[in-house]
């Protein structure tokens, strides 16, 4: 048997970003939204454990580990399962991009392991499995537009009546999630524990209004990001020249967003930037959360 479970990628709309907290993690008042770029994983029962990845043309998988330590591979043992998989995982998600790839991919094997098992375990012990795998792990189960809170893992789904289009630009090279938040305590070294919250955004994603939405999207770790990567700066006032409301880096980066005003808008910004940028993406969200795709008998059990 095996199950494909689809998992999306995610942008932030909000990134608010307190002091660090005693274990090391920054305090969050985050609001997430997951857009139409996915990976999917496949679970399968085998002999011995093993894992491939594979990648479209615009995602370099080089760096994705294939053993242990790869993120769903640890999902399953997170499911503290006793059995023998082999789990394939088809990345659209860009690799180290700020965008929760890896993310995904655990909440995928979460959910694909619970439904090749038939376990129906209720939600909110694969949100816990989740939260103990990575801050960004419950989000990309939950999907749509959610305020994360905590660390980022206490997702609570928000009121959002846009469709909202993006271009999404990613880096060659990607940035380090620590490296950055290193560098935000940096440049911000008086930092106040409590995070700034989203109250702006969260009533313009009421209104469903691109501009309004436009004028309220704030990410606290852009700064560091782009004091890393001073061309994702650049990159940034390009797309806003092409015709974009906003451009802002996806979370830790290096990934930049670009909202746009409508689907035809999010086309010619697409058009424009691919001159210059090899790789030049477009999708809308909000879109739904982890979900399966399809169950099947292996092979050898359908004869
Ligand atoms: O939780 P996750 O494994 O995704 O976090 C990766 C790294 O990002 C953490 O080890 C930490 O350095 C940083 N991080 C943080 N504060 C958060 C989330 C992540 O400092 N709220």
């Amino acid at each position: 048997m095996s199950s494909t479970v689809r998992a999306a990628a995610k942008i932030n709309l909000h990134l608010g970003v307190g002091a660090p907290r005693e274990d090391g993690f920054h305090p969050l008042d985050t609001v997430y939204q997951a857009i139409s770029l996915y990976d999917d994983v496949t679970v399968s029962d085998a002999e011995t454990d093993s894992l491939s990845v594979a990648g479209s043309p615009h995602v370099d998988v080089a760096g994705v580990p294939t053993d242990a330590t790869n993120i769903a591979v640890r999902a399953l043992s997170e499911a503290s399962c006793e059995t023998r998989h082999h789990v394939q995982i088809a990345k659209q998600i860009p690799v180290a991009g700020g965008m929760a790839g890896g993310s995904a991919d655990a909440a995928a094997a979460l959910l694909a392991h619970d439904r090749l098992h038939d376990l129906g375990q209720a939600d909110d012990v694969l949100l816990a499995q989740a939260a103990r795998l990575g801050s960004d792990v419950p989000f990309s189960l939950v999907g749509g537009t959610a305020r994360g809170r905590g660390r980022g893992e206490l997702v609570e789904p928000i009121v959002d009546l846009g469709t909202w289009w993006w271009v999404v630009v990613p880096a060659t090279v990607g940035l380090s999630t620590p490296e950055v938040y290193r560098h935000f305590d940096r440049l911000h070294p008086d930092a106040p524990a409590q995070p700034a919250e989203p109250a702006e955004l969260l009533a313009a994603l009421a209104t469903g209004e691109p501009v309004r939405l436009a004028r309220a999207l704030h990410n606290d770790l852009q700064d560091p990001a782009i004091d890393l990567r001073p061309e994702l700066g650049e990159l940034i006032v390009r797309g806003e020249a092409e015709g974009a409301l906003r451009g802002m880096v996806s979370g830790s980066g290096p990934t930049c967003v670009f909202l746009c005003d409508s689907q035809e808008g999010s086309m010619e910004v697409v058009a424009a930037l691919s001159a210059s940028y090899d790789v030049v993406l477009s999708a809308v969200g909000p879109v739904a959360g982890a979900h399966v795709v399809s169950t099947r008998e292996a092979e050898w059990d359908l004869r």
